[in-house]
Parts: structure tokens; C-alpha cells; sequence
């Protein structure tokens, strides 16, 4: 790390919102054909390392923190106070909060199952949840469905499905409304993160776009406190555009939360760490959300490596991934503001001033020079993400 140089310090590191989930650190390399390769850690390990790298907010799962069987019971306000101090001592906030509905056997059919006693459940643990981010000031709720879908066809009814699991979220605005009310606190913001494929077969709300939908869909009593976390792989892995999946969620002024990572197209969730595989798409996407005053969270939802150590997680995973995105936000600015870009942007929207726009030929005539500039651009990206625009050469 010493030899690769460039770290930012952690005082750079904390001025951007950038959150560290539980899971993600403690993530222990299994998988479906994988056995662990690194030992297990805990939150309080967890929020000290992210406290020291800079990340300045940590997020988790219910479940990650406090075991199933004590959540929404008296024994959970222990964890939550060694939290609150762990926090505390750490300099680190809590940003988020999330509840597992996907890994306990109890969600095999889904939070939103036929059965109205798993619904039943799923709304004790939703609102629990709300009421654990409150403890501790988190801002924003997440919610992965992760089974709401199937495996074989015909079994589930999907218009019913979709409206019970709408029934969950509602009842976890409405406890939200009543806590922040007693709290004199504001509400939380509610964030919908879709995945196309994993861990059904067949899912429910597969993309962005379809959670967007469903928000509008008339079932949910509080559209306006429910918004996107779209996942950057989430989008790539269906084959979209991950920057237009941003810009039709910024669009609909539902972007709240954004969980950032890497990955392959039409291929599972690999997680991986941020600029380590798309760096151009990526630098593309930091350019679309700074220009457009992206305020919420850079949520850091990779895994590190299977490969990587327990040691490497802290000395090589989380620091690189934190100092990429950087990076890639700070040539996003340089992007914005180059003058390249700019003139050929300004010469596009000027256009070609065809006398007159009815006729088709002039009209193309009139642009057909501009239009090269696209690939301009494109070209000129490139050199900015490989520094050529400052003088790098490699005729040497
Ligand atoms: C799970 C998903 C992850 C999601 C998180 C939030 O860990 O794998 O993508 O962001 O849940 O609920
Ligand atoms: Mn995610
Ligand atoms: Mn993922």
C-alpha cells in the first residue's frame, strides 16, 4: 500500500458521505459453493475500523447486530447502547438501518408470504426496525426484498403478493410517522433497492424502474416518504445502463440512497469493490450525479475478495475502495468544468441552425460536423480518466 501511495487522509475521507455497512465488512467469503475464509468480527471492531479509515457512517441489518430470536424483545436495547458507544467513541454515525428479510428460514416465501402469520411478522420486524434507526439516528431505511418472487411457476399469485408486501411498508411509515412524531424527530426516508435475479429465480420488483412503479403503483399510503437505493451491480447485472437507471430515478426526485460497487453484466451479484471493473461507466455515473447535486449516501456495499485476508480487509479492501471513489468524484468535477467538454456540450445544444427545420435534408446537413463531437467527448473522457489531459504521455 506504502509502494501504490495516493491514500487520502481520513479528515479528506469523512467530508463525503460515505457509509460502511456492518455486513459488508463482516462478510466472511461463503457463499453457496464457498466455505469461509476469514474469521468472524463484530460491530465493535467494525465501526473503530471504519472510525480510524474515515469512513464517517456505518449502516447494518437488524439482524446483523442482534441475533433473530432477541429482536423486537427487551435484550436488544443492550446491543443497541454498546452500539450507540461504539458509535460514539468512533466518531462514526449511523446512516442507515435495514431489515433482513431474505437469509431466516421464516422469509422462505417472502416478507409478503400467503401465509398472514409470516405477514404478520414481517410487519413486527419492519417496525422494530424503525424503531432501532430512530435509536440510533439513522436518516435512512433500506429494503432489499430479496425472496419476493419464485423458484417454480403458478404457486404464487404475483398481484397479491405485490399488495401484501406493500401492507409492510406501510405499516413501517406508519409506525415511522408515530415514533418521529413522539421523538419530535423527522421521518425516515424509505429506499427500495431492487435485484434482477438472486435469490428467487423469478423476482417480484427486478429492477429500479420497477420499484419506481410500484412506489406510484396507488398501493402504498405514503409514496412521498418512499424512495430508490438503486445498487450500481443491481443495475449492470439485468444489462441496463447503470447511469440512465440513475438519471430516471433523479428524474422522479426519488435518488435518496446509493449503494456503490462493480460487477459484470448478466452475471450473479459479485460485489465487487468500486472502479475495479467499470471505471470509465463509473467516472460517467459520479459526472451525472454531481451535476445534478446528489446529496445522499455513497453506501459501500461490496464484498471484500474471497482472496483477501482478515488483516486485508482494513489495510487494502475498504481504504481503496473509499480512495477510488474519490478519486472518480474528483475527476467527475474536473469532467464537469473542462473546457473541452464544455464547448463541445454548448456547440451541440447550440445546434446546426438549419434554415429550415422542416426539411429533413437541412436539418441533417445543418448537424451532420457536430455530431462527431460525441465521439470527441468519449475520446476526451478517456483522457481524463487516464490523466492525459494533463500532460501524461506514453510515447516513451
Ligand atoms: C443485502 C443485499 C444488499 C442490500 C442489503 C440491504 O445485504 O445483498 O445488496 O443492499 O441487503 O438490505
Ligand atoms: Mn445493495
Ligand atoms: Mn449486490
Amino acid at each position: 500500500m506504502k509502494a501504490c501511495g495516493g491514500a487520502y487522509s481520513p479528515q479528506t475521507r469523512r467530508k463525503h458521505f460515505i457509509s460502511g455497512p456492518q455486513w459488508a465488512a463482516g462478510y466472511r467469503g461463503d457463499a453457496l459453493f464457498y466455505a469461509p475464509t476469514r474469521q468472524a468480527i463484530g460491530f465493535e471492531e467494525i465501526i473503530r475500523r471504519y472510525g480510524e479509515l474515515g469512513v464517517g457512517y456505518w449502516c447494518t441489518h437488524d439482524s446483523d447486530v442482534i441475533v433473530t430470536e432477541a429482536l423486537g424483545k427487551e435484550e436488544q436495547w443492550g446491543v443497541i447502547e454498546r452500539i450507540k458507544t461504539a458509535l460514539k467513541e468512533n466518531g462514526v454515525q449511523c446512516s442507515m438501518i435495514s431489515t433482513e428479510t431474505f437469509h431466516h428460514a421464516v422469509w422462505a416465501t417472502s416478507p409478503a408470504s400467503e401465509a398472514p402469520e409470516v405477514r404478520e411478522y414481517a410487519k413486527f420486524r419492519l417496525k422494530n426496525m424503525v424503531k432501532l434507526g430512530h435509536e440510533l439516528g439513522a436518516q435512512f431505511a433500506v429494503y432489499w426484498p430479496g425472496s419476493l418472487g419464485y423458484y417454480v411457476q403458478g404457486a404464487v399469485e404475483e398481484t397479491n403478493t405485490l399488495r401484501w408486501y406493500a401492507e409492510g411498508l406501510n405499516a413501517a411509515c406508519q409506525a415511522d410517522i408515530e415514533i418521529a412524531q413522539h421523538r419530535g424527530a423527522p421521518t425516515l426516508k424509505h429506499c427500495l433497492e431492487a435485484k434482477p435475479f438472486e435469490p428467487q429465480a423469478e423476482i417480484l420488483l427486478p429492477t429500479t424502474d420497477a420499484m419506481l412503479g410500484f412506489i406510484n403503483s396507488g398501493l402504498l399510503t405514503h409514496p412521498e416518504m418512499v424512495g430508490v437505493n438503486p445498487e450500481y451491480l443491481h443495475e449492470l447485472m439485468w444489462g441496463a445502463a447503470p447511469r440512465a437507471a440513475l438519471a430516471r430515478a433523479l428524474l422522479c426526485g426519488k435518488l435518496w440512497h446509493f449503494d456503490i460497487n462493480d460487477g459484470y453484466r448478466l452475471k450473479h451479484d459479485v460485489d465487487i469493490a468500486i472502479g475495479l471493473v467499470n471505471p470509465l461507466d463509473w467516472l460517467n455515473v459520479l459526472v451525472l450525479l454531481r451535476s445534478h447535486g446528489y446529496q445522499g449516501p455513497f453506501n459501500l456495499d461490496f464484498k471484500p475478495p474471497r482472496t483477501t485476508s482478515n488483516s486485508g480487509v482494513w489495510e487494502v479492501s475498504f481504504p481503496t475502495a473509499v480512495d477510488r471513489f474519490i478519486t472518480l468524484w474528483e475527476m467527475a468535477g474536473e469532467v464537469i468544468s473542462d473546457p473541452v467538454i464544455q464547448e463541445a456540450t454548448q456547440a451541440l445544444n447550440a445546434g446546426g441552425g438549419a434554415a429550415d427545420p422542416h426539411d429533413a435534408e437541412a436539418v441533417t446537413a445543418g448537424y451532420r460536423e457536430l455530431l462527431t463531437l460525441h465521439e470527441l467527448i468519449a475520446h476526451r473522457l478517456v483522457q481524463i480518466l487516464l490523466g492525459l489531459h494533463r500532460g501524461r504521455t506514453y510515447s516513451v
